[in-house]
């Protein structure tokens, strides 16, 4: 081996070639005093859960595997949902569920419908899976609308035949919340899975899931996650619901033991005391109201109506990320997921981290901060 070759070796290989020019996803995680940023809950788990994990974490055989089929936990998640355990799988966050699921479905020469403004790790996981990701385009306050399963869904459709389609219900981050008959209706345009991801739906009014649908829709997915209301998102895991041939297909993606003893049993107390968990969840829809009112209220802002624990917001500054944060309070940046400048999305905290956001937003707005503001 002479030459180039021998150089080659010297150093790691390239990297492939659709990930060269790739930026790492990820929200900033910044240690400012307000952090508004990636739509956990601010409230702790239940005390009482800490401690009964605490107290049930010592039986468990940490020099052993853990039970790779999560039996027990999916058992227990079956039961909430009164569906079959073969119809339910879990995994490291809602992320690892939708990974899997592109990892079964997607793949070279096979294609993914997704919808703009939505999640931004759904193109993201189409390209890591090497699958041709399809977008179609929300109307201006973020809905699905009739028309455009009419017209672009359809196009698509007769197009490329994605296997897959995405849709977050509520939407992230527009925050809207399509209805049942819409989702019968996307399911009827497209051949493929229809994977409803609902992150955000304990946060929307009771029946507003896709749940009752499995029934009806032979090719409905519903994912959901323990990170949003559920307030554990340091913990990850998501699950989702499906028709049990996902599930087996899921089986043959999965690493093995992709789900560790602790997580399983994590989410097997907090299903115990689930009340406890979604306590919150009234006061937290009052303080998204409340932050929703103050910022239609306000000059150079328009807000739109939201189902979820955040609120997208245009303002006219286009600077306002930069001036929230120097006043320590960090939202996400939409901008250019959007394609707006101004574009925010915030999450809603604590009533005093809200206040707080608010009182910064004015003082910026009124140019409290000494700057003139750049106008878009
Ligand atoms: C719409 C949506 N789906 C899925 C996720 C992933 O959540 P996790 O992996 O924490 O379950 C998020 C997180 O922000 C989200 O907004």
């Amino acid at each position: 081996m002479t030459g180039e070759a021998d150089l080659r070796r010297d150093r790691v290989p390239a990297v492939r070639g659709d990930l060269a020019d790739v930026v790492p996803y990820g929200a900033p995680q910044l240690d400012v005093p307000v952090r508004l940023n990636t739509n956990e809950t601010a409230l702790p788990p239940p005390e009482a859960f800490l401690a009964e994990l605490a107290r049930r974490i010592g039986s468990l055989e940490l020099n052993r595997y853990p039970d790779r089929d999560a039996v027990e936990l999916r058992r227990a998640l079956a039961a909430r949902e009164g569906l079959a355990p073969e119809r339910v799988w879990a995994a490291n966050g809602s992320n690892e569920v939708l990974l899997q699921l592109m990892q079964a479905y997607g793949g070279p020469g096979r294609s993914a419908l997704i919808f703009r403004p939505g999640y931004s790790m759904y193109p993201e996981l189409c390209r890591t899976t090497a699958t041709q990701a399809h977008t179609v385009a929300l109307s201006d306050d973020g809905r699905l609308t009739s028309s455009q399963l009419g017209d672009a869904v359809a196009r698509i459709v007769a197009e490329h035949d994605p296997v897959i389609t995405l849709l977050a219900n509520p939407n992230n981050p527009t925050g809207a919340l399509v209805d049942h008959d819409m989702l019968r209706a996307l399911h009827d345009a497209v051949n493929g899975l229809l994977v409803v991801d609902e992150a955000y739906i304990e946060f929307a009014a009771p029946g507003a899931t896709a749940r009752p649908l499995l029934d009806e829709l032979p090719r409905l997915v519903v994912s959901r996650t323990f990170s949003k209301a559920f307030r554990l998102a340091g913990l990850r895991l998501g699950y989702l619901l499906a028709p049990s041939q996902v599930v087996e297909d899921l089986l043959t993606v999965r690493l093995p033991y992709h789900l560790d003893a602790i997580t399983q049993l994590g989410g097997i107390v907090a299903l115990e005391q689930e009340a406890a968990f979604l306590d919150h969840r009234q006061e937290t829809a009052d303080e998204r109201d409340r932050v929703a009112h103050r910022l239609a209220q306000l000059d150079g802002i328009d807000v739109l109506p939201s189902a979820a624990n955040f609120l997208l917001l245009h303002a006219r500054r286009a600077d306002l990320f930069d001036r929230l944060l120097e006043r320590g309070v960090l939202v996400r940046d939409l901008s250019s997921a959007v394609g707006r400048p101004g574009t925010l999305r915030v999450t809603v905290g604590t009533p005093a981290e809200n206040d707080a956001f608010l009182a910064a937003l004015s003082a910026v707005l009124d140019g409290r901060d000494g700057r003139d503001g750049r106008q878009e």
